[in-house]
């Protein structure tokens, strides 16, 4: 749980201390530091009692799972079928497998106001590739309204590591939990290879009464094996044919179906349509029996709902016109039988290596016009990268979920990720670093939403290429294993990425050197910023506290000197000036200068005045230079106790006391360990020896 609280706590957090650049400028909210230590287990107090809790709530939610997975079985001829099931809702007894798809992502999620439909099915786990997403329920809902696109092969094209595979897993789990709900129910021939849809019984010259009486189209024609099934079995009486309820699931072959190829040069078309089962061929007595045919295909078992096909490009030309044909026409043909209807939709994946080989080949041109090609690049948002690198971790092996991480280690070792994936254009180092944090919907001089989406148009392509979130949980494996330590820095994850940058074979010498580059760019201008932050405010009992108490002081100082009226003392109740130094002090912190004085406070007053009629309290919030500059002159007071943590003398007990006491704070409200907490002081005491 604690793994995720990314969202819910990243509000509460202020603005950061260092301003980087000239007065004005805002500074984003750094990462939540005061999201208690990722990947630190919960605390085992009362272990007990609440593993059996546990238990027993786990064995209720399987005794749920069952109840609801044993949901009305249904089972008739196809008589009883037509007189219930389709007369009680025509429209979804006929559904394509895209029409099946779309009602379930509709099933998983909400359409905003302009129709947008926002999945919680896929967004719940896949984190920063909102575009990629919607562009793929986008195809799902222009096919299932019978667009042209439904004769297209979908086809997700990105760099390794980039969700791809999660994508079309997320897309088959909810198929087969959505088979087992109402809406979901699926009928199909008892029997039948292919799961088939019961209404392919109904002969072509009784289709148009159907659709009077029901109002709804069949498509499709009774397969080849069930054909046989009718003449022999019910003397070609159809409607007694038997109908079942089918559900969908991966391992017991109904509704989906996988294709990996492994040795392309003997991968066998056998594997997608089947072939001929020589040990039934004595029973039926001749091979062109349908039931003396394997059906055992992929293409056979993912009728009715999704096929995905695996690094698609790296099979032979072959296969790719089977597919192609299935998509568009919605049949295959084997040798011996008529065409086959199928209805599944084929949902396949490449990398980009394999796309630009594909590519090269002029014939090749003309299958790509058969094709819906959605780009999945990696996030360029470092928030969600370091989301991922979060569930990673919780997936990972329980050695890694003991180890302690900075809370600031995922958040910088997405920024380095995410700098190895932007353009780099005219733009070098600090402009780069403004680009991360406008990606992360952080305002940067001035620039907003509106520059980050030019920029993306610009840089269309970005996010195909730099390192995979793999890449960077490899590393931290590393470090863990390599380090044996129960506590890792950023500092340390950051040389740990270091070492399996320059290990790494397979990147060039060049490529090297500029992602070193990248990570000392996001030491300096993210992480630095963010460990200073926490460090400073750890200095105050309660730093919101006094940052308040001192922007009200301020805010009445400036209203009285405005007004050229006394300050009355609260308790004295003598009269004084207003405090001009103090003012000057604060302002000093954001370069205000004497001349600007006036208009700087004039525009405060006018933002104090707005909040109050708005009834709402003037708060640092509400203000980002004036945050800055109050948490500088707050930090600036403390500085001293820092530089007492590296006097190099013996510390005098009272000198420890105080140290000690940030540090206990840096443990208890952001989320660093006691090693981590003493490293953060050192570093950060450093820091300051450098201004
Ligand atoms: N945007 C993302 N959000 C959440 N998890 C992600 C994201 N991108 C990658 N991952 C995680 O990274 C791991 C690798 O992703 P996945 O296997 O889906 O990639 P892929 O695109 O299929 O890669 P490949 O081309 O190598 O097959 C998975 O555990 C996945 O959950
Ligand atoms: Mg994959
Ligand atoms: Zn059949």
């Amino acid at each position: 749980m604690r793994l995720d609280d990314d969202d819910t706590s990243g509000g509460s957090r202020t603005p950061a201390l260092m301003s980087a650049g000239p007065a004005g400028e805002q500074i984003p909210p750094s990462p939540p530091a005061s999201a208690p230590g990722t990947g630190r287990p919960e605390p085992e107090s009362g272990a007990e009692p609440e593993a059996t809790e546990q238990q027993a709530q786990f064995i209720d939610s399987l005794v749920d799972f069952t109840r609801r997975h044993k949901a009305d079985q249904w089972s008739g001829t196809l008589s009883n079928f037509l007189e219930t099931i389709v007369r009680a809702e025509p429209s979804r007894a006929t559904r394509t497998s895209h029409q099946y798809v779309w009602d379930m992502l509709r099933s998983q999620g909400k359409e905003d106001e302009n129709g947008v439909l926002r999945c919680a099915l896929l967004s719940s786990e896949l984190f920063g590739i909102d575009d990629p997403i919607a562009r793929v329920v986008d195809y799902f809902k222009a096919a299932a309204a019978g667009s042209e696109v439904g004769r297209r092969l979908l086809l997700l094209l990105g760099p390794p590591s980039g969700g791809k595979s999660t994508l079309v897993i997320l897309l088959k789990r909810g198929l087969e939990e959505y088979s087992y709900t109402d809406a979901g129910a699926l009928y199909a021939v008892a029997g039948c290879p292919v799961h088939e849809s019961p209404l392919h019984l109904i002969p072509h010259s009784l289709r148009a009464d159907f659709r009077q009486t029901y109002g709804a189209d069949i498509e499709g024609d009774v397969c080849p094996y069930c054909r046989v099934r009718v003449e022999k079995e019910f003397g070609g009486d159809f409607m007694r044919m038997p109908v079942e309820r089918i559900f969908i699931s991966e391992a017991g072959r109904v509704g989906v179906g996988t294709y990996a190829p492994h040795d392309p040069t003997t991968a066998d078309i056998a594997d997608l349509v089947g072939s001929v089962d020589l040990s039934k061929v004595a029973q039926f007595g001749d091979e062109g029996d349908p039931r003396a045919w394997s059906w055992s295909g992929s293409v056979y078992a993912a009728s009715r709902g999704v096929l995905e096909m695996i690094e698609i490009l790296k099979v032979k030309r072959e296969f790719l016109y089977l597919l192609l044909t299935l998509t568009q026409e919605k049949n295959v043909k084997v040798s011996r039988f008529p065409l086959i209807h199928v209805d599944e939709t084929i949902v396949a994946h490449t990398n980009l290596a394999e796309f630009r080989k594909f590519l090269q080949e002029r014939e090749n041109e003309a299958l790509l016009d058969r094709m819906v090609v959605i780009q999945v690049p990696y996030t360029l948002d470092y928030r969600a990268e370091a989301k991922i690198y979060r569930k990673l971790i919780s997936g990972a092996e329980p050695a890694f979920q003991q180890v302690h991480l900075d809370p600031h280690v995922l958040h910088t070792a997405a920024v380095f990720a995410i700098l190895t994936r932007l353009h780099e254009g005219e733009e070098k180092g600090t402009d780069l670093s403004k680009r991360v944090r406008l990606q992360a919907g952080e305002a940067v001089d001035g620039m907003g939403r509106l520059d980050a989406e030019r920029l993306r148009e610009r840089f269309a392509d970005e996010g195909l290429a730099g390192v995979s979130p793999r890449f960077v949980i490899n590393a931290l494996s590393a470090a863990i294993i390599k380090s044996n330590a129960h506590s890792l820095t950023t500092m340390d994850v950051l040389l740990a990425l270091k070492d399996a940058i320059e290990s790494d074979a397979r990147i060039d010498p060049k490529e090297k050197r500029r992602w070193i580059d990248f990570l000392v760019i996001a030491r300096k201008d993210f992480y630095n910023r963010w460990v200073k932050e926490d460090v400073h405010k750890a200095l105050f009992v309660s730093f919101e506290q006094e940052a308040q108490g001192l922007l009200d002081k301020y805010v009445d100082e400036v209203e009285a000197s405005l007004d050229n009226h006394k300050v009355r003392d609260p308790i004295t109740s003598e009269e004084r000036d207003p405090d001009e130094r103090m003012l000057r002090a604060v302002e000093e912190k954001i370069h205000i200068s004497d001349s600007g004085k006036h208009s700087f406070r004039q525009e405060v007053v006018r933002k104090a005045m707005g909040a109050y009629k708005r009834g709402e309290k003037f708060t640092l919030d509400s203000h980002a230079p004036l945050h800055d500059a109050i948490e500088q002159y707050l930090f600036e007071q403390r500085r001293n106790v820092l530089r007492l943590v590296s006097s190099t003398t013996r510390p005098e007990e009272e000198t420890q006391q105080k140290i000690s006491v940030v540090a206990k704070r840096l443990v208890e409200e952001y989320g660093y360990d006691e090693h981590s907490a003493k490293e953060a002081l050192n570093y950060v005491t450093t820091l300051l020896a450098q201004e």
